[in-house]
């Protein structure tokens, strides 16, 4: 910490390649890709840990394809998700080359078609249907469910992928779905497999032949002490079910989230009649998934030998918001200076940090073997302001 500062992002290199392992190997001989869903973590050294293993990337926009490739990751690799992909979004991706368009909308296609055409190209393409199944997660990251805006209706995607094979400048090549995140049990998956099997076979009755199916991301991971998913078991629950098909992944928590932490340093230590505050350096600018979904992040004292005081604490930050805690009533022995893992931080902590309250965003460090490398300096405050002008006048 002294070498890098405080608050920290500090990452496991064998802890990503662990992770990712165990969903290649359960794939055994069956034609598979992992695309990694960059979004969860999208530091370069991460990227390129991933590249190296010969990881597929899900990616949401054409930033997250340069970083890819900035990285040494192969794009041809990438499928590329997300509900608002712009023409000149699909002009890039067209022209870097990638596996496929995970299309979310009729619009998108008609777009995605009249781009290919003018480039004079064929799309590859594959429709994300919405399977309208319960994820049983947290309502902000549940997306399988007709209410949400991702994807297309199970009923309408048959007429849509009719539309698509009629076209000259669309390569119908797969399906896709994903109904959520932090997914804790296997049936949600199994229920929405199984209504995409059903829409794949009905196709394939229209002579419409789809090539991958794409069962996205979602699968949770443990931050406390609950059960989740056992990922061989849940490959081999849908292997059974798929036969030939190419099977694509989009997992994004499940590779990074237990491989990283988040070290802040306790300030203050503030004791009124009811309530016990650390006051901590880091806050929900730079983690802000405890303010945002009420999540939980189990957090140690690093300074096991601390003089502190034994209380029961909220972890609190400087942003000034109540909204700003990192942990409420942890149990810990803690006193200034010492410092604080917030665990379980390696997705979706760094890539949903922002500058809030002119905070520079953290550092992250990976560890690798015996050595750690920063790989993101700590952001400057001028650089801050780089991008500002004030008036003339
Ligand atoms: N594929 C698609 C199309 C996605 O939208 C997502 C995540 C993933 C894959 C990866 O899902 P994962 O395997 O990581 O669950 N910020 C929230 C999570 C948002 C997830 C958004 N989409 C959080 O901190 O919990």
């Amino acid at each position: 910490m002294a070498a890098y500062g405080s608050p920290l992002y500090i990452y496991s290199r064998a802890e990503i390649e662990a992770n990712w392992r165990e969903f290649d190997q359960a794939f055994g001989d069956h034609p598979h890709l992992i695309c990694y869903a960059v979004k969860a973590n999208s530091n370069l050294a991460v990227l390129n840990v991933l590249a190296k293993m010969g990881s597929g990337f899900d990616i949401v926009s054409i930033g997250e394809l340069q970083r890819v490739i900035a990285a040494g990751g192969d794009p041809t690799k990438c499928v590329f998700s997300g509900v608002a992909k712009t023409r000149s979004d699909i002009q890039q991706a067209l022209d870097i080359g990638i596996y496929c368009f995970n299309v979310e909308s009729a619009g998108e296609l008609d777009r995605i078609e009249s781009v290919a055409s003018a480039l004079g190209v064929q799309a590859p393409i594959s429709i994300r249907v919405n399977p309208d199944v319960d994820a049983k997660t947290h309502p902000y990251i549940s997306t399988g469910l007709k209410e949400n805006k991702f994807g297309v209706d199970i009923e309408a995607s048959r007429a849509l992928y009719h539309k698509a094979q009629q076209s000259d400048s669309l390569n119908v090549c797969g399906m896709d779905c994903h109904i959520g995140s932090q997914i804790t049990e296997v049936s949600p998956f199994i229920d929405a497999l199984d209504k995409v099997l059903n829409l794949i076979s009905q196709l394939s009755e229209d002579g419409i032949d789809i090539q991958h199916l794409d069962l996205g991301g979602g699968v949770g991971i443990t931050y406390d002490d609950e059960q989740t998913i056992d990922i061989a078991d849940y490959i081999q629950a849908a292997l059974a079910k798929v036969g030939e098909l190419e099977i694509l992944l989009e997992p994004g928590r499940a590779i990074v989230g237990n491989a990283g932490v988040f070290v802040t340093r306790v300030e203050y230590l503030k004791q009124n009649d009811d309530k016990s505050f650390a006051i901590i350096d880091g806050a929900m600018n730079d983690l802000l998934r405890p303010a945002l979904y009420g999540a939980y992040h189990k957090a140690l004292a690093v300074n096991e030998n601390s003089t502190g005081v034994k209380d029961t604490w909220d972890l609190v930050g400087p942003v000034c918001e109540t909204g700003d805690f990192l942990a409420k009533g942890r149990e810990l022995t803690l006193a200034q200076g010492d410092y604080v893992a917030l665990m379980s931080a390696g997705a979706y902590g760094f890539t949903m940090s922002s500058n809030y309250n002119t905070r520079p965003r953290v550092a992250e460090v990976m560890v690798s073997g015996d050595t750690h490398t920063l790989v993101r300096k700590r952001e400057t405050i001028e650089s801050l302001f780089e991008n500002e002008f004030t008036l003339d006048t």
